[in-house]
C-alpha cells in the first residue's frame, strides 16, 4: 500500500487512528440514485456492466467524484461468485437476483470451480480495481464479498427472501449440506478476496446484509466459525489491509460478529453505534445514519447526522457510513450535503 493511501483518513481510522475528518463512504453509493448510472444501465444489463472493467472504473470514479467521499467502493456484486460455483445468475428487471437451479444437497456443487481457479474466473473484478486504482490516486479503493451466510441464503432460496424458510430448514435439518455451503463459500471467498487484494484493494468489506435472520445460537453454531476464518486468512495474507464486518438486524449479534475479529464492525441503524463502540472496545466502528435520513428535508438530515457524530465524540477510529445502502430515491443533492457535514463537523 502507498504512503499516501495508508496516510488517508479512511485507512487510518481503520486503525483507529486520529484523522483530520472523519472519513465518510456510502453503501451503494454507486446505483440507480445517480443519473449517471442509470445511463450507463441504459446502455447494458446489470451483468454486462460488472463484467466490464472499463464500465466498473467509469461507474466506480463517477461516484466518487460526484459526491467526495474519502474511499471508493468497487462496484460489483456479492452474488457473482455464485457462477463459477455452477449456478445461474439473473438480474431481471424488477425482479431483482434469481439463482437457478437452488442448492439442497451436497452435490449440487459437484461443478463448483475450485478456490483458485474461481477467482480467476472473477477477475473481471480484478481488472476493474486495478483501472480505478491508476485512476484515483489518493483514495482507497474497498473490495468487497458477500458473508457466507447471507451468499448462501441467496443459493438455497433462489431470490431474496424475508423469512428465509428454506435456508433456516436446511440449517436445522441437514446441517451437513449446509456447512459443505458455508465451507465452499469461505474457501471461494478468501481466494476472491485475496485476489482483489493482489490488483490493489487497499481495504475490504464482507457484507452479510440477513445475517439478523438467524439466532445468536444458530449464528455461533453454523456461522461464526466460517467469518472467523474468512477474516484470520485475509489478515494472514495481506496484514496491512483492514477488514470490515457489516450486517443489518444485528442488535443480538454484534458481540459474537465482534468475536471474528474484524478492524471495523459495521454497526447498522437499529444499534446505537456510540454504545456498541463503548461497549466492545472495537478499534474501529463504521455507520450508522438510517438511509431514510437522505429522503428528508436537509435539517431533519442535519440533526440527525450531528447527533451521530456528537455521540462519539469525535474518537478516532469512526468511519461514517449509512446504517445499510442508499435507496434508489434518494436525492443526489442530499448525499452531497451529507459529506459536506461530515467532512465540516468539528467535535467541540
Ligand atoms: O455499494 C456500492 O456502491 C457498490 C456496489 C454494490 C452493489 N451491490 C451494486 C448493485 C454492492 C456493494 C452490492 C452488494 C450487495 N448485492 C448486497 C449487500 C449489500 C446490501 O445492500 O445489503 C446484496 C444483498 C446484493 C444482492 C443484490 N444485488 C440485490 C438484492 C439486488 C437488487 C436490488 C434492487 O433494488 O433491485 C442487486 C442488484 C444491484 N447491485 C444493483 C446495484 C446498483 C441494482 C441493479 C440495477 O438495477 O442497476
Amino acid at each position: 500500500m502507498k504512503e499516501n493511501i495508508k496516510q488517508s483518513s479512511f485507512i487510518l481510522a481503520c486503525r483507529g487512528q486520529k484523522t483530520n475528518h472523519t472519513p465518510i463512504w456510502l453503501m451503494r453509493q454507486i446505483g440507480r440514485y445517480m443519473q449517471e448510472y442509470r445511463s450507463v444501465r441504459e446502455k447494458v444489463s446489470f451483468l454486462e456492466l460488472c463484467k466490464s472493467p472499463e464500465l466498473v472504473c467509469e461507474v466506480t470514479t463517477t461516484a466518487v467524484r460526484k459526491i467526495n467521499v474519502d474511499a471508493a467502493i468497487i462496484f460489483a456484486d456479492i452474488l457473482l461468485i455464485v457462477e463459477p460455483l455452477g449456478f445461474k445468475l439473473s438480474f431481471d428487471q424488477g425482479h431483482g437476483p434469481q439463482i437457478n437451479p437452488t442448492y439442497t444437497q451436497i452435490k449440487d456443487l459437484d461443478s463448483k470451480l475450485p478456490p483458485v481457479q474461481l477467482a480467476q474466473a472473477l477477475s473481471y473484478v480484478g481488472k476493474a480495481i486495478s483501472l480505478v486504482k491508476s485512476e484515483l490516486k489518493t483514495i482507497p479503493v474497498i473490495g468487497f464479498a458477500g458473508a457466507p451466510f447471507t451468499v448462501a441464503s441467496y443459493m438455497i432460496e433462489g431470490k431474496g427472501s424475508k423469512s428465509f424458510d428454506n435456508t433456516k430448514k436446511l440449517m436445522e435439518q441437514n446441517p451437513k449440506a449446509f456447512s459443505h455451503l458455508l465451507n465452499t463459500l469461505s474457501e471461494s471467498t478468501i481466494e476472491y478476496l485475496s485476489m482483489q487484494i493482489d490488483h490493489g484493494a487497499d481495504a475490504i468489506q464482507l457484507f452479510d446484509s440477513w445475517i439478523g435472520a438467524i439466532s445468536e445460537r444458530q449464528y455461533v453454531t453454523h456461522v461464526q466459525a466460517h467469518v472467523t476464518n474468512i477474516i484470520e486468512q485475509i489478515k494472514k495474507r495481506h496484514p496491512e489491509i483492514p477488514v470490515i464486518y457489516f450486517g443489518v438486524n444485528t442488535s443480538h449479534l454484534i458481540e459474537q460478529m465482534n468475536q471474528t475479529k474484524p478492524d471495523v464492525l459495521g454497526v447498522d441503524f437499529h444499534l446505537d453505534i456510540s454504545k456498541v463502540w463503548d461497549h466492545l472496545k472495537c478499534k474501529s466502528v463504521q455507520g450508522n445514519l438510517d438511509p431514510i435520513f437522505l429522503l428528508c428535508d436537509k435539517d431533519v438530515l442535519k440533526k440527525e447526522t450531528l447527533r451521530i457524530l456528537q455521540s462519539v465524540h469525535g474518537k478516532p477510529g469512526h468511519i461514517f457510513n449509512l446504517g445499510h445502502g442508499i435507496l434508489p430515491q434518494t436525492p443526489v443533492q442530499n448525499v452531497q450535503y451529507l459529506v459536506e457535514l461530515v467532512h465540516q463537523f468539528h467535535n467541540p
